[in-house]
């Protein structure tokens, strides 16, 4: 295990009640129940903390405790039954009524029965894993009853944590935004992407923000070109209720923008939130537009060829599971820098990374001499995370010749050891249990996704001629359309 150095941050939850709305959906069992468990589990879970599931769904106790077992083994934990009773000795089932006053009236006067039984200062979390139409309507009572507190009262505090999809557009967006304003202050608005959780793309920051040396390089004067890949090996998995509503542009491109941000946005003064935002708006904010030709010449949708045998599609139904395109950012660190984007499901292997393609030598014996791109860094965020960088290394032997070399960090194994490493979604638990916003979406960055996706998705609906549906084979890394994106400006994808 290697040792620490220097400077060392750790954030700690508070103690607080965590309540999960949505508690029998989908994301809740995938997700948030097994990241609950996982910090429980891994003593990352404050020392005063229950949890309260709800949902429509009656439950009683055994049928409740069963369902838990199943989400968190399904997750790929083992539980000893010691761990298991002591994560659900912290849980209780309440059967919901969103609509009902007195569904919150009885929530707020069950939380305050916990609250003195455990000595806790009325601290509340509330996820609300449950259709982003009840966000607004959820808020509005909750602060009704009493249960959202104003966050000027620092003894206490409650918090909402949200999840994507956040509507459908920037208008839709901007009124679901509007329906937390009256309730909530944005300080207690938490918006989850869950990719901010992953360790390798904190790490992305840290390798940059600690090395000099790469920073120093991270510009248009080195970089030709940067590749991010966003490659799931699984399909539908049962989601067709959700993903025919979303397609792949609209489930992924938050996770695309933030992993660009994360690796191409300046550094901030500190990873204070406020600064941290600040930079990563200025970063968004310089993102050239794209324009529906554009969208037309430089991206590419495609679809799985058994998508539309998939249990729940509809016949004729027109949705992307793969999306490629490039972009620029006109800032002074990346103008005419071009970034290529890939991302689809059922490509035949799980790989999420980020590539810094450096240029080629321009001087000296290498200058009309084709030797490739020698130095990519690149940043292997799943599953196998990590960090590698190549260079070209003379042959050994008496010729000057030179042969290819990669330097790798395997940050998986080192993470591993590491005691209570924590998932991206326990992670982002921590962090808003700590009152940390930093890894959280402002509004700002949810409206500037929708901007960005609006050319895709008018190109697409009013020109699908030009704009086709392409098809690619089950486990196959897209369509041969996709391979030739970058060769328009004569690079390939790495
Ligand atoms: C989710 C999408 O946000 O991210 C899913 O809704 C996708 O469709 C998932 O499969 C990918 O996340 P991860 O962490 O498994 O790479």
């Amino acid at each position: 295990m290697t040792e620490t150095i220097g400077f060392c941050q750790e954030t700690r939850a508070e103690s607080c009640g965590f309540v999960l709305f949505g508690a029998t959906g989908d994301l809740a069992g995938r997700k948030i129940i097994p990241a609950l468990f996982g910090l429980c589990e891994k003593k990352l879970a404050p020392e005063k903390f229950y949890i309260v599931m709800a949902a429509r769904t009656p439950l009683d106790r055994g049928a409740f405790e069963s369902r838990l077992w199943d989400c968190v083994t399904k997750a790929g934990f083992t539980p000893s039954p010691e761990s298991f009773s002591a994560f659900i000795a912290r849980t209780e089932y309440l059967r919901a009524d969103y609509d009902s006053e007195d569904f919150y009236r009885g929530l707020a006067a069950r939380l305050a029965a916990l609250d003195a039984g455990a000595g806790a200062k009325k601290k509340h979390l509330f996820y609300l894993a449950t259709p982003p139409a009840a966000f607004g309507p959820i808020a509005g009572k909750l602060k009704a009853c009493g249960l959202l507190s104003d966050p000027a009262d620092c003894s206490c505090w409650s918090r909402l944590i949200i999840e994507k999809p956040y509507g459908s557009s920037p208008e839709s967006a901007a009124a679901l935004d509007a329906g937390l304003e009256t309730p909530a202050t944005e300080s207690q608005v938490y918006r989850i992407d869950h990719f901010t959780g992953k360790e390798t793309v904190q790490n992305v920051m840290a390798l940059r923000a600690a090395n000099r040396v790469f920073d120093a390089t991270w510009n248009n004067k080195f970089i030709d070109h940067v590749q991010l890949t966003v490659f799931e090996e699984l399909g539908l998995e049962g989601r067709a209720g959700f993903f025919e509503h979303m397609g792949l542009a609209r489930d992924m491109m938050s996770h695309i923008l933030q992993l660009a941000a994360i690796a191409a946005m300046d550094l901030p003064a500190s990873f204070k939130a406020d600064d941290f935002k600040a930079e990563k708006k200025r970063f968004f904010e310089s993102i050239r537009p794209l324009t529906r030709e554009a969208v037309t010449e430089r991206s590419v949708r495609a679809r799985y060829e058994s998508y539309a045998s998939e249990p729940g599609v509809a016949p004729g139904s027109a949705v992307e599971t793969f999306l490629a395109f490039s972009f620029y950012v006109d800032n002074d660190r990346w103008r005419g820098v071009p970034f290529y984007v890939r991302a689809g499901k059922k490509t035949g292997e799980k790989r999420t990374c980020i590539k810094l393609v450096y240029k080629k030598p321009d001087r000296g014996i290498f200058k009309d001499v084709d030797i490739g791109y020698p130095n990519v860094f690149s940043f292997n965020i799943q599953p196998d995370e990590k960090i590698s960088f190549s260079l070209i290394s003379k042959h050994p032997g008496p010729k000057l010749c030179f042969t290819p070399r990669s330097m790798a960090v395997d940050y998986r194994t080192e993470a591993e050891e590491a005691t209570g490493f924590p998932t991206d979604y326990e992670r982002l638990l921590i962090e808003a249990m700590a009152g940390d916003q930093t890894l959280f979406l402002s509004a700002f960055e949810v409206k500037f996704m929708w901007e960005f996706l609006a050319p895709f998705l008018a190109a697409w609906k009013e020109a699908p001629g030009e704009n086709p549906l392409y098809s690619y084979a089950d486990g196959s890394p897209g369509p041969a359309r996709a391979a030739e994106l970058p060769n328009i400006d004569g690079r390939s994808w790495l």
